[in-house]
Formats: structure tokens, sequence, C-alpha cells
């Protein structure tokens, strides 16, 4: 029995202090049942070890909690002993639960925050992040010290063995050639009826890019931009007639789904692009250029967005999201 396990039974509320491997899931679960105040060890001071002390013994929530637990642990209908016989015997028939040893992989994970939603729906799992940039790597790193993250190119990228689920949320429309991509990640990363889970904005036609287009056309900046623009995505039959190619995939699922983002207006609409669709766009001009840019894009964004009655623009964002489980038949 680990230590966790020993004060959850006991009934006694703790301050974990993770440093390593599922002591970051364990903490995180007493947290969860408000039994515990975790520690980050990274920026331990002896005034906040001292200040959860205090806090732990004085607010009585936490025995209170910690006893309930202890209770339900003892009536569980199955006790630790007879779960570890049962899970034993399971597992000699049936070979492991799926759930239980998943790999995951995140491309394109940026700062983690992907990542870390993929560990909150499978903690069991394990799970690399992996992106082009190591500025974002060491974000990641810093944010998630519990997950693990590695650089590396998503068009090129695989794993030294092949993993469950590859997910990949808002990367691969920067990559023009990802058809290619996907394929050779079905039939090299995933292991057989393993899964591919992609999102990608699909607003090449909107408002938003038109006019970004447009205003690149301006001379002032035309011959820094001219090959600047996002090429637009396939449509659906191409995706999935290339998932399905060669029995490749057992199964695709395809769909959009269009949010409407109210936002306070073009300038908004403005500061929401500068991080992502208008980067290519701002990236080569200086500083003057950027405000002419932006200026002269504001004006036609202003136009085309209609104030709503409470004076919010809504900002249409279409996004195509495909899943495909990899057939059987590709074996690696
Ligand atoms: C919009 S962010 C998405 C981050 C994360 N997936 C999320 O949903 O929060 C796109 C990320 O893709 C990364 N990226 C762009 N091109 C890449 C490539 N060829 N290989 C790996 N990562 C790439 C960028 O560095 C950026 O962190």
């Amino acid at each position: 029995m680990n230590s966790v396990q020993e004060a959850a039974s006991k009934g006694v509320p703790v301050i974990p202090i993770p440093l390593f491997a599922d002591q970051y899931r364990n903490a995180k679960m007493l947290e969860y049942r408000k039994t515990a105040l975790a520690l980050n060890a990274k920026d331990l001071t002896v005034e906040k070890l001292t200040k959860a002390i205090n806090e732990i013994i004085e607010d009585d929530r936490y025995h209170r909690n910690a006893k309930k637990l202890a209770a339900m642990i003892a009536a569980k209908p199955m006790s630790a002993e007879e779960r570890v016989v049962r899970y034993t015997e399971f597992a000699a028939q049936f070979g492991p639960d799926l759930n239980l040893d998943i790999t995951i992989v995140d491309l394109g994970c940026g700062p983690g925050n992907s990542t870390k939603l993929l560990f909150d729906r499978w903690p069991n799992a394990s799970i690399t992040g992996v992106d082009s940039s190591a500025d974002m790597i060491t974000k990641a790193k810093e944010h998630h010290p519990m997950l693990k993250f590695e650089q590396g190119d998503a068009g090129a990228w695989l794993p030294q063995n092949s993993v469950d689920l590859i997910f990949a949320n808002a990367l691969f429309q920067w990559i023009p050639n990802h058809l290619k991509v996907f394929q050779n990640l079905i039939k090299n990363a995933l292991k057989p009826n393993g899964v591919l889970a992609i999102q990608m904005p699909d607003n090449f036609q909107e408002p938003t890019h038109v006019l970004m287009r447009e205003v690149a056309q301006d001379k002032r900046w035309y011959s820094k931009l001219q090959n600047q623009a996002r090429t637009e995505l396939p449509n659906v039959n191409t995706y999935y007639n290339t998932l399905l190619e060669d029995n490749l995939s057992s199964h695709v699922d395809i769909w959009h789904t269009i949010y409407y983002h109210p936002l306070d207006g073009p300038s908004a609409i403005v500061e929401w692009l500068k991080g992502t669709g208008l980067r290519p766009f701002l990236d080569p001009l200086d500083e003057d250029g950027q405000r002419e840019f932006i200026q002269l894009y504001t004006e036609k964004l202003t136009k085309a967005y209609e104030p709503c009655v409470d004076g919010k623009v809504l900002l249409r964002y279409p996004r195509i999201f495909i899943v495909a489980q990899k057939s059987d038949q590709h074996n690696k």
C-alpha cells in the first residue's frame, strides 16, 4: 500500500508534495476529494508550508472529508486485496485493459493546454506532447512537469513505438501536405485499431481570412506578403477517400461545428487573429507596416461584421473534426 492509500484509509488529511510519476495524479485525486492541500515542490517555501499546515489543522472540513473517504473505502463492496486478485485474474484472461495503459501523442501541443486535457481524461495513459517550437516545449514543461514533452516537426515525426491515439488540435492547417502526413501517421505511428483525432479551423472563406488576403495585396507590402497566405483545406471527400485508401482506416468520422463568438468589435477580432491567422502577414512587416496593415484590415472588418443589439459582433468560426480508426489489417 502506498502512503496516499494509507492516509486515505486511515482518514487523515495530507499535504502531498508530488515529485515524479503517479504522485501528481495521487495528489490530484486527494485534492478532488478535498482531503489534501497539495504543494508545488518547485516553489516551496517555509511560509507556504507553514500556511498549508495551519490551514489543514484548523479547517475542520479536511478532517471531515478524510473521515468520510476512509469510511467509504472501508465500506467498499470489494476490498483492496480482493480487487488486486480479481483484476489479476481478469488481465490473465483478457489481456490488459486498453484504458489502463494507452499511449497518446499530442501533436502541435503548444504550451501543453491540450495535453493537460488529455491527461485529465486518461490519467493512467502515457502521454507525450510534441511541438516544433522550442519556446512552446519549455513553457509546456514548466506548466505541466508531470507530463512528457519533446521538440519535433509534426510533418515528419514518428514515435519509437507505435501509439494508441494521435491527437492534434489546431495544428494541421499549418502543414500544407497534411493528407500525406495523415497517411504516414496511420501507417507508421499508430497501433492497429489506434485512432487519429484532428481538429482544424476551416475558415479560409470567412470574411476574416478573405479580407486579410485582400489587404496583403496592397502595394505597400505586396512583395513581402505575396506567398504568405495559407492554402485552403481539401474538401471532405478528399479527406474521407485519403483516410480509407488501401484499407488504411476501418472507420472515418468527419464533421463541422460552426462557433459564433460574440466579441467587442472589429478590433477584438484583430486581437484574436493576431495570435493565429494574421501571424504570416504581420511577421514579415516592421512596426509601421504592421500598424498600417492592421488599420486597413480593421476598416474592412468594420464593414463586414455588423454590430448586434448589444454592440458586439459575432465572429463565425467553422472548425472541421476528423477521427479515423486504423484498420487492423495494417499491423506493423
Ligand atoms: C494553435 S497552437 C495549438 C496548441 C495546442 N494544440 C492547443 O490546442 O492548445 C498550434 C501549435 O502548433 C505548433 N506547430 C506549428 N507547426 C508545427 C509543426 N510542423 N510541427 C509541430 N508543431 C507545429 C505551433 O508551434 C503551435 O504551438
